[in-house]
């Protein structure tokens, strides 16, 4: 590879091009090839069309490649592919996997009593919350929802969730696969900031009190679009009042709670009944990588599922798999520990730290260019913004951000990412691993003027 290619993001290449050089790899033949021959043909083929998550110039999603630690860690597990959900499977694993769920719930300050379980992604662990939710609804109603699912509700046409309008689709899903549709998805209104209006969620319930049944409040620690974090502990007291379960959805944003000067904007995380976290959003660990804690560790109860030859109701050993819903899964917990203890708390919080600070530079920076307009102050390491060229019209204005964007991933020097806001189109930077400098974002800023410019 010359220096140039080296430093793409990603080859550009179309879906066609790609298919055509992952071709071969899916030819499956009668005879078998060497691990020399099929490794050369992965990383000419396929290798290629990955994605360098860990240039600079990446700074559109929430990928990042592996810490030291974290790959240590990883090569351990898979040496020894332990599965971990019960303690006949691999004492060693469920035992890691039940510290350090604890160790996370006191790093993370929740309640003394939290307790936490390995999730797939964080697309699952918010459904788990709302299943919870839903059960613990049912229990109050007097009946069992394992038993006798949503037709248990008097009217299951009134169940309603709270989320704010930049909640994670994810909930969307989760709300399919539960059942209960996406009618049950309430939004509530964002600030300027894209934070969860507190005024606006206390409205939304007044409103619609009557006439429906809340079951569960969810707080955003971190949206995906612009990274806001919704005011937990303002939510927490609405949610107390309905005695309602709080979900707060910290997928992207509860590794910030990490960083001293940031912790303040989680105040009253600590309140909520669940809480989902994807460490392998800006920690460096193998994909996947989630969690999902609880206040109260019976409530893994109401997902808990008993048989004669596995997880047996009478065992006394940790079974960590009646906690979430596969019965194998692999031993993820240990690249994250393994992370942990290799960079020190100190070392991670400045990995934390360091986008971040990266992001509030570029939103400086940004806020003096005539030519550019923030949509919001970041919270944590997402900005949103468009570029407002004086020589393109507003009515144009939706349609040059996607042509930046486009022009910018068909070229695969480096990368950005697109969302809307209140309906306008924007741009999106993520900035998630150290490497994510101001100066790399600063250049992919002369690159996209460089493009508006061309249009005139
Ligand atoms: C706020 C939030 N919640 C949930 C998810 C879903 O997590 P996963 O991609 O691990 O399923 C994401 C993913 O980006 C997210 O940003």
């Amino acid at each position: 590879m010359t220096e140039v290619e080296h430093r793409r993001v990603h080859s550009g290449a179309t879906p066609d091009q790609v298919a055509a050089d992952l071709a071969d790899l899916i030819r499956f033949e009668d005879d078998g090839m060497s691990l020399t021959d099929l490794e050369n043909l992965i990383r000419q083929q396929l290798e290629p069309h990955f994605v360098r998550y860990d240039l600079p110039h990446f700074h559109s999603l929430f990928n990042t490649f592996l810490e030291p630690g974290a790959a240590l860690g990883a090569e351990i597990a898979l040496e020894w592919n332990q599965g971990v959900t019960n303690w006949q499977v691999s004492p060693g694993s469920a035992m890691l996997e039940e510290l350090c769920c604890k160790a996370l719930c006191r790093l993370f300050g929740l309640d003394q009593g939290a307790d936490g379980t390995v999730m797939y992604c964080g697309t699952y662990a918010n459904q788990q919350a709302l299943y919870m939710a839903l059960h613990r609804r049912a229990e109050e109603r007097g009946f069992d929802l394992a038993e006798q699912g949503l037709a248990g509700f008097a009217d299951p046409t009134r169940l309603a969730i709270l989320t704010s309008v930049d909640a994670h689709f994810s909930l969307k899903h989760a709300a399919r696969f539960l059942g209960l549709g996406e009618q049950c998805l309430v939004p509530v209104e964002a600030d300027a900031n894209r934070r969860m209006d507190a005024a606006s969620l206390r409205a939304k319930v007044d409103e619609i009190q009557e006439s429906r049944d809340i079951i569960c409040v969810v707080a955003t620690s971190g949206t995906t679009s612009t990274g806001s974090v919704d005011p937990v502990a303002a939510i927490a007291d609405i949610s107390n009042e309905l005695e309602t379960w709080l979900h707060v959805d910290g997928a992207y944003g509860l590794a910030y709670k990490l960083v001293p000067e940031l912790a303040e904007l989680f105040a009253g995380i600590e309140r909520a009944d669940s809480v989902s976290w994807d460490p392998h959003k800006q920690f460096g660990v193998p994909i996947p990588s989630s969690m999902l804690f609880v206040r109260r560790p019976h409530d893994f109860g109401r997902v808990a599922l008993f048989s004669s030859y596995w997880n047996r109701a009478d065992a006394t050993e940790p079974n960590p798999g009646t906690k979430s819903i596969p019965s194998t899964r692999p031993l993820t917990v240990l690249p994250l520990v393994a992370s942990i203890r290799h960079q020190g708390l100190d070392n991670l919080v400045q990995r934390l730290r360091a986008p971040i600070v990266a992001i509030g530079d570029l939103y400086e920076y940004l806020e003096q260019q005539p030519d550019f307009a923030t949509c919001h102050v970041p919270d944590t390491g997402i900005l949103c913004f468009r570029a407002v060229p004086a020589h393109v019209s507003p009515e144009k204005l939706n349609e040059l951000q996607r042509h930046i964007y486009s022009l910018i991933l068909a070229e695969g020097k480096r990368t950005t990412s697109i969302t809307e806001i209140d309906g306008q189109t924007a741009l999106r930077f993520v900035a998630i691993s150290p490497q994510v400098t101001f100066e790399a974002m600063k250049e992919t800023i002369v690159e996209i003027r460089k493009i508006a410019a061309d249009l005139s």
